[in-house]
């Protein structure tokens, strides 16, 4: 069953992500000087493949740090085996493990595990969403002023279509709370359980949200891009909400 080798696979890669937290392990860079990986996030995703893998050896897999296992497979496997290395690099305990699954083009299944708060998050689709088996649903409110937000800024700055700090400015300047966690799968978590009443970003990649994604909407809340149009994993720009203000974020999102 999918579902039993999603929970596997977060289960293993949790223990991992919490034995080697105090360290030491070593952390390199890639793309920019800030954008790490360290050796557990490989480890991590080594033993999140090899789950996989036992059961369901001809699956797609797409994960951050190997990249694409191609196969003929309509199930495709979206992991980010960490999620928020800044913070683990830093020993900050905000981080977790993010698993989507998509079949036929449609996320159906994802979980978010952050082990050191010890919050599982897992939803499927029609099924609605859960922290640590309980259901969960998003906020009510409905006054885009009373909202807190939640966001996060690329490692780097190359090829961005509309400026992040704009967004940031226009919010900010309305007196709205918007925190930055370094982790875009925690941030859409934390809106799924009312946390937060909203986030937006307007890099990330498909393992950032892909779990993610499918937990805010069967928390009853929204996702697209800044634009409105229908949620993908593969576009950079994300924006999920409790559904209600969710044209208002939008809105200033976009500078208006
Ligand atoms: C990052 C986190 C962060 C977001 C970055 C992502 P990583 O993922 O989700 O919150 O702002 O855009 O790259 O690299 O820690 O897996
Ligand atoms: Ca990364
Ligand atoms: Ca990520
Ligand atoms: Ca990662």
């Amino acid at each position: 069953m999918l579902k039993a080798t999603l929970l596997k696979a977060t289960e293993a890669s949790g223990k991992i992500l919490q034995q080697y937290f105090d360290g030491p392990f070593e952390v390199t860079s890639k793309s920019s000087i800030n954008d790490l990986v360290t050796e557990v996030d490989k480890k991590s995703e080594e033993a999140i493949i090899a789950v996989i893998k036992e059961t369901y050896p001809d699956h797609f897999i797409l994960s951050e740090e190997v990249g694409e296992l191609k196969s003929a497979s309509s199930v495709k496997w979206i992991i980010d085996p960490i999620d928020g290395t800044v913070n683990f690099a830093n020993g900050i305990p905000l981080c977790c493990i993010s698993i989507g699954v998509e079949k036929d083009g449609e996320i159906i299944l994802g979980a978010v595990y952050n082990p050191f708060m010890n919050e599982l998050f897992v939803a499927e689709k029609g099924q609605g969403a859960t922290l640590n088996n309980r259901p969960i649903k998003v906020s009510s409110k409905t006054n885009i002023e009373q909202t807190c937000l939640v966001t996060g800024f690329p490692y780097q700055w190359q090829d961005m279509p509309n400026n992040p700090l704009q967004a940031f400015e226009t919010i900010v300047k309305k007196g709205i709370p918007v925190r930055r966690l370094g982790s875009a799968a925690i941030d859409l978590c934390w809106v799924a359980c009312g946390r937060f009443d909203g986030f937006y970003e307007h890099h990330l990649q498909p393992w950032d949200s892909a779990a993610g994604s499918l937990i805010v909407t069967e928390s009853g809340g929204r996702i697209t891009d800044f634009s409105g149009n229908p949620y993908s994993p593969y576009q950079k720009q994300v924006l999920a909400t409790n559904g209600h203000i969710h044209q208002a974020l939008q809105d200033l999102v976009n500078g208006k």
